[in-house]
């Protein structure tokens, strides 16, 4: 070992002793009366003081410039009175510096980890091994890493057994594109990467182990946002002789552990949970932040009576108004930030318009449409919605699409606009009983919403014939403060359910045979029920860590486009690699079609 302690371990108790430490210089002072270095590593950092009493040591430490690596071997002491730094655990004692060795140069950096302000993220993940040795970095990816050890810890626990699935395999539908890798021996042949292990877990339950659990690495070539990398890791987890209240048991006693081990938070189990129809009649999302209230109100049916044009019409054609009440929000939505709430709506989710009322301090309803309402029909409104003196309450007639997206997105911005939650605190909750499928419009088809191997409700077993938009699935999603953290879904395990649900979804006999003929036959050499659920590994550490961007999670991840800054993944490659797979390149082509 080149040395004897970490940088972040030393106090009064080692007074005296005798220690060699390395590390990276992350300040250093020239006092004129000697040389003064802050050595940083990832434990912490301690002061060197190089004395004028060793001209050879001041002369190697005149040398020092930001991020050299260094060792240093000295006595420890303690700081003279006054100079001790009570925010560093080693603020109280200093190296004197016997002797100090440049282990390695480093050139001028494009920013130092003790900055204060941050460059832009660009420079960040161009630079990643210096944004790297920033603490907050640092102190997250030690949260992630004690996360999945508690998780680890949970699963090997309850008996879950480790297993590692192919990485190169066949496509694993989850809704997104595959990533491709074409096969040098079978040319015109391709892999796919999983864009989950789900096949692959079925299978073990199928072959009896279970119980199978596995830090598996996802890829999903979709478009990316601040919650989603293209590459992504799950703990991904599969169970047999189990239904929906199993797992989601399984998962609240996970989370009651890493909350207390990781947050020291007392969770109250069961976790509450709320039906997908609930949610979205109350929050109009499947995955609402619910540390705070403002939920929706129902207003269609006061709408069918009202004279007023814009609610009556839509109302009586069969759609909603809807409404929120914000508390407080009329002294901060003026009109000009009314207006601006209105753009948002229109442009972001296609609503027709915003119709608002403030409520005056002696509780009357005031805004500009107020005219169109008779005296009892405003009552009735300011009952409906709760709202009282300084509420502002917005309101969206539309289809049940458009205000739920409309209501949820204008949610979500008062919470912020007037911290009606305390960013701190966590909240969690299962939503269940997704349907079945979504039904995509412009081809006059079914889409799964989960994916393709999710068992229906024993009771709506008959509506996959009568009516298959009505099909409630054993799914269930976990959230945490608004974002959905992990998802499963108790699996179909007879090959005729299943072949039903690929028909469904448009995927004719011969298209399922080709496709997932192997699970459809093993499906018929005795499959267990099963089921199983996975959760976003990099969504909970986001979460756990109080973050709001997945990148600041990941070691080396990738930008909004698919693309490591630092590597400059993914590359041209040359012809020749290009030849031994039987691909040509026709990037050309696509340029000039795309010009
Ligand atoms: P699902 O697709 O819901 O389910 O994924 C499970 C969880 O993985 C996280 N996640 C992502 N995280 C970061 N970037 C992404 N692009 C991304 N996509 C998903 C989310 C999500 O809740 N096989 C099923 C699970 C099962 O049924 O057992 C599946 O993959 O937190
Ligand atoms: P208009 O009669 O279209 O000028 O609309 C009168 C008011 O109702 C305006 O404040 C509009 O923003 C609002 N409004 C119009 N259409 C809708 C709608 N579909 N839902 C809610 N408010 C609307």
């Amino acid at each position: 070992m080149l040395r004897t302690h970490t940088c972040g371990e030393l106090n009064k108790a080692n007074d005296q002793q005798e220690v060699t430490i390395c590390g990276w210089v992350d300040k250093v002072r020239d006092f004129g009366g000697g040389i003064f270095i802050d050595l940083r590593d990832r434990y912490g950092v301690t002061q060197v003081k190089v004395d004028e009493d060793l001209p050879e040591v001041l002369d190697a430490a005149g040398k020092l410039r930001s991020e050299f690596v260094v060792s240093v071997t000295g006595k420890i002491r303690l700081r003279p009175t006054g100079q001790d730094n009570p925010k560093l655990s080693t603020g109280e004692i200093e190296v004197k510096a016997t002797q100090l060795t440049i282990l390695n140069e480093a050139k001028t950096p494009p920013f130092v980890p003790g900055q204060k302000d941050l460059p832009n993220e660009d420079t960040r993940l161009v630079h990643r091994y210096i944004d790297l040795r920033r603490q907050k970095m640092q102190d997250t990816l030690v949260l992630r890493s004690r996360i999945i050890k508690a998780m680890r810890d949970y699963c090997a626990e309850h008996n879950f057994i480790d297993v590692e699935t192919p990485i190169l395999g066949r496509s694993t539908p989850e809704g997104a594109r595959d990533y491709l890798v074409p096969s040098r021996v079978h040319h015109g042949s391709f892999y796919a990467l999983p864009q989950s292990p789900q096949i692959y877990k079925q299978i073990m339950m199928i072959a009896g182990y279970d119980r199978y659990v596995q830090v598996a690495r996802c890829f999903r070539d979709e478009d990316l946002r601040a919650d989603r990398q293209p590459e992504f890791t799950q703990l991904d987890m599969e169970m047999s002789f189990v239904d929906s209240d199993d797992i989601i048991g399984m998962i609240d006693g996970m989370m009651e552990k890493l909350a207390k081990d990781i947050l020291n938070i007392d969770l109250k189990l069961p976790l509450p949970r709320l039906t997908y129809d609930e949610a979205m009649t109350r929050f109009g999302h499947d995955a609402p932040d619910m540390r705070f209230g403002v939920e929706i109100v129902d207003l269609t049916d006061l709408a069918k009576k009202v004279d007023f044009r814009v609610f009556r019409s839509v109302a009586d054609s069969g759609k909603f108004v809807r409404a929120i009440c914000v508390p407080g929000g009329a002294a901060v939505y003026t009109r000009r930030k009314i207006d601006e709430l209105t753009t948002f709506v229109q442009e972001d989710f296609g609503a027709k318009g915003l119709a608002w009322f403030r409520v005056e301090e002696d509780g009357s309803l005031f805004a500009p449409i107020a005219k169109n309402f008779k005296p009892e029909e405003l009552d009735e409104i300011k009952a409906a919605t709760e709202a009282k003196p300084g509420d502002l309450i917005m309101i969206i007639a539309d289809t049940w699409e458009v205000s739920c997206k409309a209501l949820y997105g204008l949610r979500k911005r008062v919470g912020v606009d007037l911290k009606l939650y305390d960013p701190s605190e966590m909240h969690f909750s299962w939503i269940v009983q997704f349907p079945m499928f979504d039904h995509d419009a412009d081809a006059d088809r079914w889409n799964a919403m989960h994916h393709p191997f999710t068992a229906p409700l024993d009771e709506d077993l008959a509506a996959l014939d009568s009516d298959p938009g009505k099909a409630r699935a054993k799914a269930y999603d976990l959230i945490i403060n608004g974002y959905e953290a992990g998802g499963g879904t108790i699996r179909i395990h007879d090959s005729e359910t299943q072949s039903k649900v690929f028909g469904l979804l448009g995927m004719g006999e011969q298209d399922a045979k080709e496709r997932f003929g192997f699970l459809l036959d093993a499906l018929q050499y005795g499959a267990p029920p099963h089921g199983g659920i996975a959760l976003g590994i990099d969504r909970v550490v986001m979460l756990f860590a109080g973050l709001d961007n997945i990148r600041d999670c990941i070691a080396f991840p990738k930008t909004q486009k698919a693309s490591d800054m630092m590597t400059e993944a993914p590359n041209v490659v040359d012809k020749v690699q290009l030849r031994e797979l039987a691909i040509e390149s026709t990037v050309e082509d696509v340029a000039e079609e795309e010009a």
